[in-house]
């Protein structure tokens, strides 16, 4: 087998393996095998194209520079792996967003390197190569700046409000068809001058889509630019004639618009809405709730350990404050504490509970909760009305009945949890604030309903404590 069929052959290997991982991370119990198996891909893939060097005869198809890319691969690694590591699960979205656009950007400088690689005969090019390139840098700095304000919205570098102006869609709309008009006119006359152009408004297309975004549909939105950056990839891909760049970049690009698709359905809203309706900002959303005080019925650790050691059932809902207490470990020691009392205990899981796909799952995995004990949403629903006590840790929109019954709610239509079909329904949170939609929610003032307020950690440490001694 000569050098470049063992290359062809490496890649073939890497492609499949990247397969294989996405069919790993489709379930919580391979994904941590999923993402191994993409590493070796990856290794595979990366340590193969090391041997492309003095390939054919033309030496611009060889690998120049080589000292420069172990450089910037140890400089990568060197910021990669803490930022991973340290990173806290609450953050994930944000990490996701600044890697998905680097991967962005990067594919942006692939094209535009070969552009300037080729000033000199830039007439030269088939039309088919500079749509290559021009895809790469439309949709590579696209995603690019779209991410960087993705992460600074999550990382509370600037306000997660929707920002907006009046006649914003318009501008948005004629600086997206200015941007194809100029990919357009570099297919007939391609010029290096037309390039920095298309650049810069594709650089401002991604700011300016992402701005009217509310942090609550960041991370739909981040999906969606992963997708893109897929594609951006997949087209440097062909610029570079490297098929495993192809096949990867296809996969994320494929992958990523699944999850989105996914992503909006769990929210019971359309991509557009999502894209466009600027939802969460101060006029969408409205204050939370009309200022008044209403009663709301509290109770003590050692009332609720009453009610949950002696239930029959009890279904736990999980959300994002579980996550910000990070109070993973101890709910499971709460349901191991019921169970070993003969109390028929799972957890119910919503698709969207947290702030990115999935949420819930990891963590409850990583307090080794088994994983026949989650249920998913329709799943868990219909033995919803047969549950003694839904306990609801840190979770609001995902139970919010508005989501069924208020049609002018911006949750309506978005399926949820049905806690208040349980016989009673234990809240535990902080305070009276809202989830992450900012909207009040009807279940916390049902006579049913009783408030544990207080750090979901240090409530249910104390539950398990009362619960022991009941
Ligand atoms: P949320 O509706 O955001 O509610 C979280 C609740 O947790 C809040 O009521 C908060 O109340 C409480 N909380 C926060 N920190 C706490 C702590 N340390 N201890 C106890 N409670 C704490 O959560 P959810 O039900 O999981 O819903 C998720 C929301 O995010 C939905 O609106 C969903 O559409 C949106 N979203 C999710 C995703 C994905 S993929 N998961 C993507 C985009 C949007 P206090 O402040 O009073 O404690």
């Amino acid at each position: 087998m000569n050098r470049g069929t063992a290359i062809d052959v490496a890649y073939l290997i890497a492609a499949i393996t990247f397969i294989l991982a996405l069919k790993g991370l489709s379930s919580p119990k391979r994904a941590r095998h999923g993402t191994f198996v993409a590493a070796a891909g990856m290794v595979i893939a990366v340590g193969a194209t090391f041997f492309v060097h003095d390939l054919g005869a033309n030496h611009d198809e060889g690998l120049h520079n080589v000292p420069l890319m172990v450089l910037a691969m140890v400089l990568g690694t060197a910021i990669a792996v803490p930022m991973a590591r340290f990173m806290k699960m609450t953050s994930m979205p944000q990490l996701i967003a600044i890697f998905n656009g680097v991967g962005g950007g990067a594919a942006a400088l692939v094209s535009i390197g070969e552009f300037l690689l080729h000033r000199g005969d830039i007439h030269t090019l088939a039309t088919y190569q500079v749509l290559e390139i021009v895809l790469g840098i439309l949709i590579g700095a696209m995603s690019f700046s779209g991410s960087a304000i993705a992460y600074a919205k999550l990382q509370e570098l600037m306000t997660g409000r929707p920002i907006t102006y009046p006649g914003q869609q318009i501008i948005n709309g004629l600086i997206f068809a200015g941007s194809l008009a100029i990919v357009v006119v570099l297919l007939v006359h391609p010029s290096m001058a037309l390039v920095w152009v298309l650049l810069a408004l594709s650089l401002i297309v991604g700011i300016s889509f992402v701005l009217p975004i509310g942090g609550a549909d960041v991370p739909v939105l981040i999906s969606l630019l992963n997708s893109f950056t897929g594609l951006a990839v997949a087209a440097s891909g062909f610029t570079l004639n490297s098929n495993v760049l192809i096949v990867a970049g296809t996969l994320v690009g494929a992958s990523g618009i699944l999850l989105t698709k996914l992503m909006s359905q769990a929210m019971g809203r359309s991509l557009p809405n999502i894209m466009f309706s600027a939802f969460g900002s101060a006029a969408a959303a409205g204050p939370a709730g009309s200022g008044e005080e209403r009663p709301v019925r509290s109770g003590t650790p050692d009332d609720i350990a009453v009610l949950l050691a002696y239930a029959r059932k009890v279904i736990i809902i999980p959300g994002y404050g579980l996550a910000v207490a990070q109070a993973q470990h101890i709910v499971r020691e709460l349901a191991e504490t019921l169970q070993a009392r003969g109390v028929d205990v799972f957890f119910a899981i919503h698709p969207v509970a947290g702030r990115m796909p999935g949420h819930m799952n990891v963590l409850l995995a990583e307090a080794n909760v088994p994983y026949g004990e989650l249920k998913e949403m329709d799943e868990a629903n219909p033995e919803m009305s047969t549950a003694d006590v839904a306990l609801v840790v840190g979770a609001n929109d995902t139970v919010n009945p508005a989501a069924k019954t208020s049609p002018g709610s911006p949750i309506y239509g978005m399926p949820i949890i049905n806690a208040d079909e349980a016989q009673q329904i234990v809240f535990m949170k902080r305070s009276m604030r809202p989830g992450f939609a900012g909207i009040e929610n009807e279940l916390l003032y049902d006579p049913k309903t009783v408030l544990l307020f207080g750090d979901a950690k240090d409530s249910l440490a104390k539950l398990v404590t009362a619960i022991k001694q009941a």
